[in-house]
């Protein structure tokens, strides 16, 4: 069943050309314009939308996290990201014209769940995106748009993660189309970008050996950090939460930004530090801010591992390792980036003797609130 390999984490993480490929297939036409009939609220409801509201948790949280970054730019509309176990907690502002994104691999996830209930009696519209056929979550909204990434099997999630985030550039792009915002030309420029995914993905799996490498003589270390900014932060909490449950270890992600407001004082020399630099084209003043972070941590001895756009000359002579990906406009950077760091976590734990697909005291899907 695993396909010749030695885990279904690493068959799942091979298989995430397909399934970013398969959550695009007719959804998108030759002209760059977006079809998503399947989702049943109508385009008229969709217009009178005013506000977003994602909640999810866990994995899917890091991609409704980047979803909002989407969302927000393309169609103009405030949207916030929730852990879904605190929602209904706060008594949260909701009405017929918010869209509540309820975002499930396996649409069993019962803070989930608890979540859109509560969103529904409230009057609002729930939307999930979900990988599950048939489960819960899609049963008891209003529409759903599937992922298609397949069964997966192994307790971290890897392959839903990328198709959760093609699904919400498709949600956004979506909305983005609907209401004729001012990016028109932009939506169909992103649209192109999507379908070029597949292969880039691939290519960063091909040269994975490096990273492979890196993470086993990263085995006896206890602490890893991660930082990023903008839609790389998001990418930064995955990166720790998949070291977390696989390798066990403590890794923590940060807003890059928030370093000198108290984590830099954890920065020890030899503690490795993996950093998301955003490309340097396109919003530069981003890319300047995560150099001088480099620069800061390597000055107080962290050993840098830069996760970089091909090309990024700035972030060289700062990066005791390098890693690069494919050239992608910025908001669709995390499809690509987030892949090292899942074979990165991937290859740590197994170093360090763990069972990677059924890590201590997890389940795959959590049905308890
Ligand atoms: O099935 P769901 O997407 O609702 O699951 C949400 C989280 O429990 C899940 O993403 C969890 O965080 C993963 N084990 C992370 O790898």
């Amino acid at each position: 069943e695993k396909g010749g390999y030695a885990s279904f984490m690493l068959k799942e993480i091979a298989d995430q050309p397909r399934a970013v490929a398969d959550t695009l297939l007719g959804r998108i036409d030759g002209e760059g314009s977006l079809h998503l009939d399947e989702v049943r609220i109508p385009d008229a409801d969709l217009r009178e939308v005013d506000k977003v509201v994602i909640v999810a948790c866990g994995t899917a949280f890091h991609a409704g996290m980047i979803a909002k970054y989407a969302i927000e730019h393309w169609t103009r509309l405030p949207c916030e990201t929730e852990l879904a176990s605190e929602f209904r907690y706060r008594d949260p502002i909701l009405d017929q014209r918010t869209l509540v994104v309820a975002i499930s691999q396996s649409g069993e996830t019962m803070d989930t769940l608890m979540a859109l209930r509560h969103a529904r009696e409230q009057g609002a519209k729930v939307l999930a995106i979900c990988n599950t056929n048939g489960s819960t979550i899609p049963r008891e909204s209003d529409a759903v748009l599937y992922t298609h990434a397949g069964p997966e099997v192994a307790v971290a999630s890897t392959k839903a993660f990328l198709t959760q985030l093609v699904a919400c550039y498709l949600v956004a792009l979506y909305l983005g189309q609907l209401r004729g915002t001012k990016w028109g030309d932009e939506i169909r420029t992103v649209v192109r970008q999507l379908s070029a995914v597949p292969g880039e993905v691939e290519r960063v799996l091909e040269t994975m050996e490096p990273v492979r490498e890196l993470a086993r003589s990263l085995a006896h270390h206890d602490t890893v950090l991660f930082l990023g900014r903008h839609v790389g932060y998001p990418v930064a909490l995955e990166g720790a939460l998949k070291l977390k449950e696989l390798a066990y270890m403590h890794a923590e992600g940060f807003a890059a930004g928030e370093l000198k407001h108290g984590p830099i004082a954890l920065v020890e020399k030899g503690l490795p530090v993996v950093v998301i630099a955003p490309s340097p084209r396109g919003r530069s003043v981003l890319h300047d801010k995560i150099v001088s972070n480099i620069q800061e941590i390597r000055a107080r001895g962290a050993r840098t591992i830069v996760v970089a756009e091909e090309g990024d000359q700035a972030v060289v002579p700062y990066a005791d390792h390098l890693i690069t990906v494919p050239a992608t406009p910025t908001l669709l950077q995390p499809l690509v980036a987030t892949v090292p760091l899942q074979v990165f976590a991937c290859e740590l734990a197994t170093a360090r003797g763990n069972e990677v697909d059924q890590p201590r005291n997890l389940a795959k899907s959590v049905t308890v609130e």
